[in-house]
Formats: C-alpha cells, structure tokens, sequence
C-alpha cells in the first residue's frame, strides 16, 4: 500500500523529529499529545531546527514553508484513525504503549499499518494486544531524527513482508537508510551502543579514566562525534539504564548488568541534558 499521510503520536524529543522529516518529505502528518503545551512547544521546535537547516542551506526556504503547512496537531487520538501510517512515539514504558495501542484500535482503518518508535521494547509484545499483528512493526529513528541516517525496521514474530515494503518506502522517501532487524532486545543499534556507554560508566566507577578522559580517548581514539558519557547525557541516563535492564533481562547474561553507578545517578534525578545535570553540568 502506498502512504500518504503518517500519525505521530507523542510530541517529544523523538516524536517532533519524526514529524519534521515525515512533513519535509511531504506527507501529511497529524501530530497527538495528552498535553496542547507539548504540542505548542513541538511546532516551535520543529521551526527552529528547519530555520538551522535553512540558515546552514541544508534546505530550502519555500521546502520549510510547505513542510510546515502539511503538520498538523491535535489533541484526540481517535483523529489518527484515517492515517496509512501510525507512528507511536509516546513515553518508554510497555503499559502506556499499549493502553495508547487499545485506545486507538477502534478509530482505525483496516489497512493502517502501526509501528512503534521504541527503543528496546519487544515488538512481538506490543503487536499482540492489537488486531493486526501482520501489519505491526518497529520503526526505530535515532537522536537527533533530522541529522541521524539511520531507522531500524524491526520484524516481530508475524510481521507480513507488505508491512515491511511499504515502511522500507517511507525511509527510502525520506533518504534515510533502513536497516532491517529481528525483534531481540535492543534490536541492533541498542545491543551494541548501550554495552559501549555502560562500559564507560564503568571505567568511570571503578577510577580508571575522569569523564573527560574517558570522553576524549573515544573523540579522539575510535573517531565517535560524541564521547560515551556526553552521548549518555544526551540520549538520557533513565533511558540509557531502562535499555540496559531490557538486555540484561531478556538476554539472562551478567555481562549486561547495568552499573551500579549509573543507576545511582537516575535515583538521584541526574539524568543527562533533560535535568540539566549528568555525567556533566549543563546549570
Ligand atoms: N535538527 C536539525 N538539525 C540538527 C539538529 C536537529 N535537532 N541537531 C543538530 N543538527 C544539525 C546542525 O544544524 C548541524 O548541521 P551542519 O552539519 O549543516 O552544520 C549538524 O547537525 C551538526 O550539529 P552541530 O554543529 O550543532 O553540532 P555537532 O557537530 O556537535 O553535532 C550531533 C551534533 C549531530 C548530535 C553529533 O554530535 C552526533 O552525531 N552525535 C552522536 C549522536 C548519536 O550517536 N545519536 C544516536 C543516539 S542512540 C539513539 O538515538 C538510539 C536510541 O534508541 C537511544
């Protein structure tokens, strides 16, 4: 089936930058939150990260305009029921994924395909509360959306292969590379970075290096933009540790037990950029 218009729900970090580059391709995109303040601040967010893409000639002036005339907001999520495509982007925890998924089975149209953004929850899992588990998928963007290349499209266990063409389109519409995965924790992009930052968090515990010189030797020795403790603070330390216990989990392997520092900074409400305090200070 061929997707003319994409439902976000959910208008946070993740879910504006999916409606940014899903307007700037020229769909028709209808954004919901439970709150018309992150709506309000979603709309101003996407304007000022397309005037930084006009202002650095990444795009251009009129494609800004048209690309904000085809977003648009609201407050009820029975209004998704007429999009092809549904994209949740809503808050990283199963219970309220799948509440949002119950509340909006009987608004929609056969033929909607539902896809998550989540990060590491199990797809097969999700699918399983809805009727249409064949047309269900993980579509998985990376932080910051506008910038990152990549989107994981996850298959669980009964994903059909027309689900997959027709999202593997909508990322090739968007000039984003898909890179198809199976549905285990962490999909692949998780499996891989979160041991890599919680084995920093780790050297950082046990004393080897500071955060500065843990940061800098991965700058400057492996070539990564970002150190793995700035990285962390970016993506969000409650989200870097609820990652790691999904691996740890549903792995069953010591090897991804979450350090006990990093948990002690999320007790403490340190939580990277979004609380102003992490590994660093942003106050
Ligand atoms: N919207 C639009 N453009 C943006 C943007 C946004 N939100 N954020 C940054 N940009 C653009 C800038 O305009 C700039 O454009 P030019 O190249 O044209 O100058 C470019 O991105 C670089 O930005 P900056 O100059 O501000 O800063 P930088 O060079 O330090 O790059 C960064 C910032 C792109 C975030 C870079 O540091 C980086 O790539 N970091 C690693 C990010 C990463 O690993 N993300 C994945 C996280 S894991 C994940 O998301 C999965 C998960 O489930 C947790």
């Amino acid at each position: 089936m061929s997707i003319q218009s994409v439902g976000v729900i959910g208008a946070g970090q993740m879910g504006n930058g999916i409606a940014h580059v899903m307007a700037l391709a020229g769909y028709d995109v209808l954004v919901t939150d439970i709150s018309q303040d992150a709506l309000d601040e979603a709309l101003s967010l996407i304007k000022r990260n397309m005037s930084r893409q006009v202002s650095r000639e990444k795009i251009a002036p009129e494609a800004m305009d048209a690309a904000l005339k085809q977003i648009r907001t609201t407050l009820k999520l029975s209004d998704l029921g007429h999009s092809d495509l549904i994209i949740e982007a809503a808050t990283e925890r199963e219970s309220v994924k799948q509440a949002i998924f119950e509340d909006l089975l009987p608004h929609l149209k056969p033929e909607t395909i539902l896809t998550s953004n989540t990060s590491s929850i199990s797809i097969t899992r999700l699918a399983s509360v809805t009727d249409r588990p064949e047309r269900f998928m993980g579509f998985h963007f990376m932080n910051p959306v506008p910038v990152m290349q990549l989107v994981e499209l996850i298959r669980g266990i009964a994903t059909d292969e027309a689900t997959f063409k027709a999202c593997k389109a909508v990322v090739d519409r968007l000039n984003k590379t898909a890179a198809s995965a199976e549905d285990f924790p962490g999909f692949i992009v998780n499996r891989i970075l979160m041991p890599m930052i919680n084995e920093a968090v780790y050297t950082l515990y046990e004393g080897v290096g500071s955060v500065l010189s843990i940061d800098e030797s991965m700058k400057l020795g492996a070539n990564h933009p970002m150190g793995p403790l700035e990285l962390a603070d970016f993506i969000g330390l409650d989200t870097c540790l609820a990652i790691m216990n999904v691996l740890h989990e549903g792995l069953a392997d010591t090897k991804y037990r979450p350090c006990p520092l990093l948990t002690k900074y999320v007790e403490a409400g340190w939580l990277g950029r979004k609380t102003q305090r992490g590994f660093y200070d942003y106050r």
